[in-house]
């Protein structure tokens, strides 16, 4: 058994008690506090959920670094290195989860000299387990997944999200984006968790997925399972996709991710 074959296995059971906290507080009253706005949200679960995964992998591995979503906004520093780095969401589609929709998901990637080696996105509602292992191929609940094949974006189905941020020039952006898909695509989803908006696209089951202003927990993982269900992962302006750009495009074809990548208006966010 390699190393990494050992924490896959490890952290699909710190993965599972999460996912069993947001299975068993869905539909519960949860207070809520805000973060960089009105409507970026964090409960005690968000908070409990990276502590249990982050406890869990550093009481057998010590040396493994951590760059999680409510440790950073405590006030972590981000730094990606080359030592085995764990990107955690504790639960992306927070607002999702606050509001008992069950569209929402714990997302972790383990990257080892900033290559990412594990890939795992669990809807613990709709018992969606979403897996990829560098060069293996991805997983739905274990059964291999495929991208669509679709390579004309007029033929797409294109996932995008607002975001939590309100600043009026990336909201500005956002919807000249959307004014201007209309127009060129079959049709635009936006379903609130942005690590399982590229799952949707691992699956086949939309074309495409973009978006400004996310963070490298909400993509990491997201990125192998696209990449390893035969898709593409790249940089929202064409160039390669960028875990700590705060940008992101997948796409099931290259063609496709190009000829979305050429219509979108750009956004460029500070980088985490
Ligand atoms: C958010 C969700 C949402 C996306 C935001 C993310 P969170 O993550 O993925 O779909 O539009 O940009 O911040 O806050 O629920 O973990
Ligand atoms: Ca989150």
């Amino acid at each position: 058994m390699s190393n990494v074959d050992e924490y896959y296995t490890e952290i699909l059971r710190f993965v599972k008690q999460a996912g069993s906290i947001v299975r068993e507080k869905i539909y519960q009253h949860k207070d809520v506090l805000t973060k960089s706005c009105d409507v970026d949200f964090v409960t005690e679960w968000d908070q409990k959920v990276e502590k249990l995964l982050i406890d869990g992998i550093s009481s057998r591995y010590p040396d493994h670094r951590f760059i999680g979503e409510e440790s950073t906004s405590s006030g972590q520093k981000i730094e990606l290195t080359n030592s085995p780095t764990w990107i955690i969401d504790p639960i992306d589609g927070t607002m999702n989860f606050v509001h008992g929709l069950p569209y929402t998901c714990i997302s972790i990637a383990l990257l080892i000299n900033k290559i990412t080696e594990i890939g795992i996105v669990y809807n613990p509602i709709l018992e969606q387990l979403f897996t990829a292992r560098k060069g293996q191929g991805a997983f739905l609940n274990g059964a291999p997944i495929h991208v669509s094949s679709e390579k004309e974006l007029r033929q797409a189905l294109v996932m995008l999200e607002v975001g939590t941020s309100r600043d009026p020039e990336k909201l500005k952006i956002v919807l000249q984006n959307i004014t201007l898909l209309t127009s060129h695509v079959h049709g635009i989803r936006s379903f609130g968790a942005a690590a399982l908006n590229m799952c949707m696209v691992a699956l086949g089951g939309v074309d495409a997925s973009f978006e400004f202003g996310i963070h490298a927990w909400d993509v990491a993982a997201g990125d192998l399972i696209v990449r390893e269900a035969g898709g593409v992962s790249i940089d929202p302006a064409g160039g390669p996709f960028d875990v700590m750009s705060r940008r992101t495009l997948c796409a099931s074809s290259m063609e496709l991710a190009q000829q979305l990548s050429k219509i979108l208006i750009q956004y460029y966010p500070e980088r985490d």
